[in-house]
């Protein structure tokens, strides 16, 4: 996919440049080639020798290149991609504002290549306002944004902001590269964990945050899918991505059920409550009124409807979260709910499942079974495309 393509890689002043190393390594051993450019922050933090070593040619750095009277225009049009890893707040805000004061941000504004920015930073600094803001101006001039994960940071202290793996890295690059191998498609997701109320204060939910299938709309829109994303999280889409609100299993049915003939793919990514309150209180219960001795009653699986009424060439994707096991329960729902794919995860795994910018999934289909390891959200949303995908492919 990277093979023969041309990436420029921008490393600029952060403690996570040393990470870029084994970014390098990996685009290379893939055969790309990397075009290196430091920022004079980044040359604080790694040495140049190491990128020029590593790297398919050596770094630049300087507008006043000897060799090349003007590097960025050469760069910017060269390239097939520009990566920046790690991208700090200030480029983030400088690339944002079009100013360009150094190699890197000239080359930026002298390009038409798909970009990449994979910022890495403090939380308070990601979290800042005039960061996101800058990060959502970017995104929507169609700049993609490898999210930071959370974990361990410099200051020893722990949350958003470290740089993402590697692989999710590469895995974008990937992906820039190859827009459009979903062009055809037009694919349903449903994200997050419906409300079902108890009465207008109170409702019943679980831990889902939409996370996962966020990641699944971001991942297809980029691959050229046209992509409807039907969310009970309230959280702005991803460019490029029609979005409806929901808020319970009853909602999500109808929004659903009324347009799935017209999809290629439905991926069922929300995690649908299995039961309702029987009777909601239009008024705020009070304590006095018993609301120990709540009714429920089981919501319709629609899924199964979904299963029971697909066209021969539609692809429809269930999901299974399981707290023992696994396979067995994964491959129950997916034969008696009629899928061609389930993804299962066992939410009781470090690291995966609900809330997690992390997951590791089991892709189960009539054909076999594939085990996806750790990685982040938006790598596992790659690896269920890339299954809808290859089953796609075997049904036409
Ligand atoms: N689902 C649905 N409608 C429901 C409940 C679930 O469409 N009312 C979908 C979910 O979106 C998910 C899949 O069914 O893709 C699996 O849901 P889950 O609750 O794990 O499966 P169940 O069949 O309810 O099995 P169980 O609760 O016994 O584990």
């Amino acid at each position: 996919m990277i093979s023969g393509k041309k990436v420029v890689l921008g490393i600029t002043g952060g403690i996570a440049a040393y990470k870029s190393v084994e970014v390098v390594r990996r685009l290379v051993e893939g055969g790309a080639h990397v075009a290196p450019i430091m920022t004079s922050g980044a040359k604080r933090f790694i040495g140049e020798v190491t990128l020029s070593a590593l790297a398919s040619e050596p770094v630049k750095s300087s507008l006043w290149d000897e060799d090349d009277p003007i590097p960025h225009t050469t760069l910017g049009q060269e390239a097939d991609v520009i990566l920046v890893a790690p991208a700090t707040a200030r480029l983030i805000g400088t690339y944002a504002a079009g100013i360009s004061n150094d190699l890197l941000t000239a080359t930026l504004l002298a390009s038409r290549a798909p970009v990449i920015l994979c910022p890495a930073m403090h939380t308070e600094m990601w979290e800042h306002p005039a960061v996101q803001e800058n990060i959502r101006t970017l995104q929507n001039r169609g700049v993609t944004i490898v999210a930071p994960e959370d974990g361990k940071l410099a200051g020893g202290d722990e949350g958003k902001g470290r740089l993402a793996s590697p692989s999710a890295i590469v895995s974008a690059v990937e992906q820039a590269l190859t827009l459009d191998d979903l062009a055809e498609f037009k694919i349903l997701i449903t994200a997050g964990g419906t409300r079902e109320q108890i009465d207008p204060v109170r409702f019943i939910t679980n831990k889902s945050t939409g996370k996962q299938g966020y990641a699944l709309a971001e991942a297809a829109v980029a691959r050229g899918a046209t992509v409807t994303l039907v969310t009970t999280v309230d959280r702005e889409a991803p460019i490029g991505v029609e979005i409806q609100h929901a808020e319970s299993a009853s909602d999500l049915r109808s929004a659903v059920m009324s347009c799935a003939d017209n999809y290629d793919v439905i991926i069922m990514a929300a995690a649908v409550a299995d039961f309702q309150p029987s009777l909601p209180a239009d008024r705020k219960l009070k304590k006095s009124q018993q609301i120990t001795n709540l009714e429920i009653e089981p919501t319709h699986d629609f899924l199964i409807d979904l299963g029971k009424g697909k066209s021969s060439n539609q692809i429809i994707v269930g999901f299974a979260a399981e707290t023992e096991e696994l396979e067995k329960n994964a491959k129950e729902k997916l034969e008696r709910k009629n899928l061609d794919l389930i993804v299962a995860n066992d939410v009781t795994a470090p690291g995966t499942g609900f809330a997690y910018d992390t997951n590791e999934v089991l892709l189960i289909t009539g054909q076999g079974k594939t085990n996806v390891p750790l990685a982040s959200k938006r790598v596992v949303a790659d690896k269920i495309l890339d299954a809808v995908l290859g089953l796609r492919e075997s049904k036409v």
